[in-house]
């Protein structure tokens, strides 16, 4: 990946209008069930970065005919549940846990054998909490000694449905056991610990498929089809939360979020943010599709430090880097806990951030599970993002309440999630150098 630097003057503003980029999670899912589904789908609002055209490649390899009609829609031909072919070489899912992870479950249920591999970040991230359930299917699946990829799938005798009670809170896992329950013979029912994002759900139900889903609990039979559909995908709240937390930061800010998704599984962040003071107004409540929408209206407020309600941390799981300069900005002390699955994402996202903060000048402390912020003020100075895009887009956010410039190293991967950040940033008012 390109190995670029965001350099940010302080007292930049974050006020205007913004129209997010689609949502990272529905993307993904809407190019694999189009590409699974029997008929022809359109899909509006699609998210063009790298992590969903690392998902988009994959089907192509494998037979899937798309057509691209503007830069964010995408007709795609299904090939039918049954219809890919045998992929040329490994499928290279990039930096994104979410296409191998599902991935896995669909590629377990072919006729052909696969290889899923990712860059460095991905290839060091579990995938054990995959391989188990997938192996208690019938699955044939093998990991590194480490419980990592590269994934060596091939093809099996059967594929059972299974019943079973997630041990770790994750929409991938779960998603991934759906998807493979597709091609099952009998009923896949999976239990999850905590109620996780649904978009995964959401989805197979607009493709027509009968999903039975009761509080936790989510079932589905073997052996059927998917119908080829339109969809429209909201604005990724995650994409959107950098500047909803940069406004809030900044003087005299004022920021619109237009068609911004806020499926009550993912606004943990808004609820945080709220806690701490934050002046945010839900508008316009609508649905496309499945999926709630809103306009949000943010302005500048003075936040307080918090003790993260335990019940929350699910529903902002990758809103925490932003969170975190949030809770910097925040009079008093923000304390998290109970989310060690930060560890596992794009980088050791617990780590990454505390490092940062400690080299801007704030008091932060970790432990195996959480941190302790002490807010105060963002002095000048140079942050690595670990690679990782939302520690990026975090940091830079930093400089709208800094009293000098920030730099951010190591920002390529900013383009997996987000392609026009800088642009959007620097219409908003941040102050790139
Ligand atoms: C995602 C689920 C979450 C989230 C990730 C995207 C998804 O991961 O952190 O960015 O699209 O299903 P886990 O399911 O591993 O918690």
């Amino acid at each position: 990946m390109e190995n670029t630097r965001f350099q940010l003057a302080p007292q930049g503003r974050c006020t205007g209008q913004l129209d997010p980029p689609g949502d990272k999670s529905i993307s993904h899912r809407a190019i694999m069930l189009a590409s699974l589904a029997q008929g022809t789908s359109e899909i509006r609002g699609l998210l063009p970065s790298g992590d969903c055209l690392a998902t988009l490649e994959a089907f192509r390899n494998m037979g899937v005919q798309v057509h691209w009609l503007a830069p964010d829609r995408l007709r795609v031909h299904g090939a039918g549940l049954h219809g890919l072919q045998a992929p040329d070489g490994t499928l290279d899912m990039g930096n994104s846990g979410t296409a191998m992870r599902l991935l896995a479950g669909i590629l377990c249920a072919q006729a052909f054998a696969s290889t899923l591999s990712g860059d460095a970040s991905l290839n060091a991230r579990p995938m054990q909490r995959i391989a188990d359930p997938l192996q208690a299917m019938g699955a044939d699946i093998t990991l590194s000694v480490a419980g990592t990829a590269p994934l060596e799938i091939r093809p099996c005798e059967t594929l059972d449905a299974i019943d079973y009670v997630l041990p770790v809170a994750s929409a991938q896992v779960k998603s991934c056991l759906l998807l493979a329950g597709l091609y099952a013979k009998g009923r896949t029912c999976i239990t999850e610990p905590v109620r996780c994002r649904d978009h995964t759900e959401n989805m197979l139900h607009t493709f027509s498929c009968a999903i039975e889903r009761e509080d936790r609990r989510v079932c589905l039979q073997g052996g059927g089809e998917l119908a080829a559909t339109e969809i429209d995908i909201p604005g990724d709240l995650s994409s959107a939360a950098f500047f909803i937390v940069g406004s809030l930061i900044s003087q005299d800010s004022h920021l619109t979020v237009k068609n911004v998704g806020i499926n009550p599984t993912r606004t943990g962040a808004l609820e945080i943010l709220r806690q701490m003071g934050a002046k945010i107004d839900i508008r316009n409540e609508r649905n496309y599709g499945e999926e709630p929408v809103a306009d949000l209206v943010v302005t500048s407020s003075s936040l307080h430090g918090i003790d993260i309600p335990q019940n929350l941390v699910v529903d902002a799981i990758d809103e925490f880097p932003i969170l975190f300069i949030a809770a910097a900005c925040a009079k008093g002390i923000t304390q998290l806990n109970g989310a060690k699955e930060l560890r596992t994402k794009e980088s050791d996202r617990i780590h990454t951030m505390v490092s940062g903060l400690q080299t801007l000048g704030i008091r932060a402390e970790e432990r195996p599970d959480g941190v302790t912020i002490t807010g105060g003020e963002f002095g000048a100075g140079t942050v690595d993002s670990g690679g990782d895009h939302r520690v990026a887009m975090a940091f830079a956010m930093a400089s709208l309440a800094a009293s000098g410039t920030i730099t951010v190293a190591d920002t390529g991967a900013v383009a997996t999630s987000f392609p026009g950040f800088v642009e959007s940033a620097t219409q908003l008012g941040l102050l790139f150098e």
